[in-house]
This record gives structure tokens, sequence and C-alpha cells, in this order.
């Protein structure tokens, strides 16, 4: 396993982690928004798409090359599709692991169709030499392909047909200059506001057939990390539990009923987050401390503090790391309802939550 492989599969077992589970890839594609119209938030880059794509319409073209970056569960892949519908083009998918080698790649490219749309997964994830040969497809339309080996071997110009690639990936800055150069549109993916993604549960309630509440949906949405993947999860779990416990309508009451069985809490935070908040307030003062002494303390290994808990702690402006170690800010001390012990804590600590 890679390491990025290990964080997947570590990641895969939250409620909470944004990463698609088994689960999700079977129903995501009936979530799935089918043109830019029915996609929701993310307005400036629906905006610029939508010119890119409208243009490239109107000249007869194929659309121009896109990068799409992202953390995941933002609607990356989503976005590729309504790409290739939009277009009314088809779409070809794959993703950087399954390229080990550049003569994937070159048969992949060499089998396309004119205008097709290869959208290209996890693109920082490629290898170096299939990477080279991607620079000349994207920009002259056109591959060498290496015949023969040693001294003896040549290389065989093959021309492309015009084609779009749409890249995807969660680590814009892991990509080499010459690659996003060749990019004719970046689009960066933000988290979405809770009032998006209130719309994108009522839309998802109503594919799935279930009924619910406007506060029902806000309460779901507030605990969603501004992620539309993990929206439609905690959806379907705050349905099922009223399908069991009640008549299947999903009301604020049940909402929040269901979240905390599920240990999900009002900022979306899950047991592993809170483990982690608890030990840094209740054992080391706040911190500073650092990670090692952590992770010890709540009895995980120092990756799953770094890689699963913190991103979404630091983001939420709970937790943040210093050069001296983890210190815990006021809004940490608030959300757990403590009151600060010793130097340095906010007084008002007791107006924390619980
Ligand atoms: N703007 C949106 N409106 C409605 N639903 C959305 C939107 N964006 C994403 N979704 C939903 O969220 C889910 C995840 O989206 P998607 O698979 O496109 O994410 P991704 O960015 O490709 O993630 P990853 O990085 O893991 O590949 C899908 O079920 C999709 O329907
Ligand atoms: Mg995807």
């Amino acid at each position: 396993m890679t390491p990025n492989e290990a964080e997947t599969a570590v990641l895969v077992e939250r409620l909470v982690g944004s990463v698609a589970g088994g689960e999700d890839r079977a129903v995501e594609a009936a979530l799935r928004p089918k043109d830019l119209d029915e996609f929701i938030g993310q307005e400036k880059v629906r905006e610029q798409l939508d010119l890119v794509l409208r243009a490239a319409r109107a000249r007869g073209a194929t659309a121009d090359h896109v990068l799409l970056s992202g953390a995941p569960g933002l609607g990356k892949t989503t976005l590729s599709m309504i790409i290739a519908a939009e277009m009314d083009a088809p779409i070809r998918i794959t993703s950087g692991p399954a390229i080990q080698h550049a003569g994937d790649l070159a048969a992949i490219l060499s089998s396309l169709q004119e205008g097709e749309v290869l959208f290209l997964d996890e693109i920082h994830r490629m290898s170096r030499p299939a990477e080279e040969m991607l620079y000349m497809a994207m920009e002259d339309f056109r591959v060498d392909v290496i015949v023969g080996k040693g001294p003896g071997a040549t290389a065989i110009p093959l021309e492309l047909p015009p084609f779009t690639l749409v890249g995807a990936t969660t680590r814009a800055g892991l990509l080499p200059p010459p690659l996003r150069d060749r990019f004719g549109f970046t689009a960066h993916m933000e988290f979405y506001e809770p009032t998006e993604l209130e719309r994108v549960i009522h839309r998802s309630a109503n594919l799935l057939d279930v009924g619910i509440e406007a506060d029902g949906a806000a309460e779901i949405a507030g605990r969603s990390r501004g992620t539309p993947r993990i929206a439609n999860r905690l959806l379907r779990r705050v349905r099922d539990y009223a399908q069991v416990k009640a008549d299947g309508h999903i009301t604020r009451e049940i909402a929040e009923a269901a979240l905390a069985v599920y240990e999900v809490d009002a900022r979306g935070l899950d047991r592993l987050d809170r483990a982690v908040l608890e030990a840094l307030l209740k054992l080391f003062g706040g911190g500073p401390v650092g990670l090692s002494t952590l992770a010890v303390a709540v009895g995980e290994e120092r990756e799953t503090v770094t890689e699963v808990a913190e991103p979404f702690l630091v983001r939420e402006g709970l937790l943040a790391r210093t050069p001296r170690g983890r210190v815990a800010t006021p809004a940490a001390w608030a959300h757990l309802g403590l009151v600060p012990s010793g130097r340095g804590g906010p007084a008002d600590g007791r107006d924390g939550r619980h």
C-alpha cells in the first residue's frame, strides 16, 4: 500500500471522511447533477466554465483542456461529466495511477475520437514518462510512439484527433509547472457554504424520495464540512434513522437525534476529532504539545492525527500547528464547553455549547 492508499483506507471508514467509500460510489452516479444548471454553488467556476464551453461550441471547436483542483468530494468528477455532456461529446475515464507506462497512455490517446473528453483523475499521480508524452499530446495533438529498445529504438510520430483533456487533482501544488501551464482553464473548487449544501441535500432527498423539512436540511448541512459528498452521506444515514425510528420524514429533531447516534457533532466533528481536541485541552491545558505526545494520548498513529483529524480542525480554526507544537484556539475551548485552565486562555470558555 502506498502512503496515499493507506490514508484513503483510514479515511473511507469515517462517516465524515471526504473520500468516497463503496456505498458512495454506488449512489453517486444517481445523485450527480447532469448539466451546469443543475450544478449547485461554485458560482465563479460555473460562470467561467460556461463561457469556455459556450465559446467552443459557437466556434464548432473542441474545448480547451481543463484542470479541476480541489479537495475530495467537491464535485470534480461530476464537473468532468458535465463538460462532456455540455459539449455533447463522449467521455473516457482513467486515472494517473492506472497509467503505469507511457505506452498505456499512448494506447488511450490513439483510440480517442474527435472531440472526445478524456478525464484523467488524480493526474498528479501519473508516471514521469507518461506525463512527458501528455505534454506533447495536449499541445500538438501528437505522440511519439517508441518502437524497439536501446540504440535501435525509433520514434514513430502519431497524429491525434483534437480532444479535451480534463485533469482532476486534490493537490494542484504537486503538478509540474509545464503540465499545469498546458491547461487553458483551471478551476479551483472551494468548500461549499452551508446554504449551498442545503440545496444539495434538498435535491438529493428529492431524488432519493425522502421527505425533509428545511430546518432538517440545515441541520445536516451544518455538519457536512463544506463537502457535498459528506452531505449526501449524512443524509442517507439520517434517512435510515428516520425510517427505523420515525415515519421516514426528516425534521430537525430527527436529524439531530440521528447524527448524535453516529457521533457527528453540531460542527461536523466526529469521535476522533473530538478525542484529539479533548486531549489537547484537558491533558495539556490547550498546548503547545508535540505531535507524538498528542498521538500517544489519543492512542492513534501520528499519521492518523496529522492526516485524518488535523486538516479539518485547522480549517475550522480549532487547532493551530506552531513550531512549538499543537495549540488549541479559544474556539476549541468554546466548542467543547470547557473553561481554559491556567495561563493564556480566554475567560469566556463557559459560554461554549455542549
Ligand atoms: N455542485 C454540486 N451540486 C450537487 N451535488 C454535487 C455537487 N458537487 C458534488 N456533488 C455530489 O457530491 C458527490 C461527490 O462528487 P464528485 O464525485 O464529483 O467529487 P470529486 O471532487 O470527484 O471527489 P474525489 O476527489 O474524491 O474524486 C457526488 O455524488 C455529487 O453528486
Ligand atoms: Mg472524483
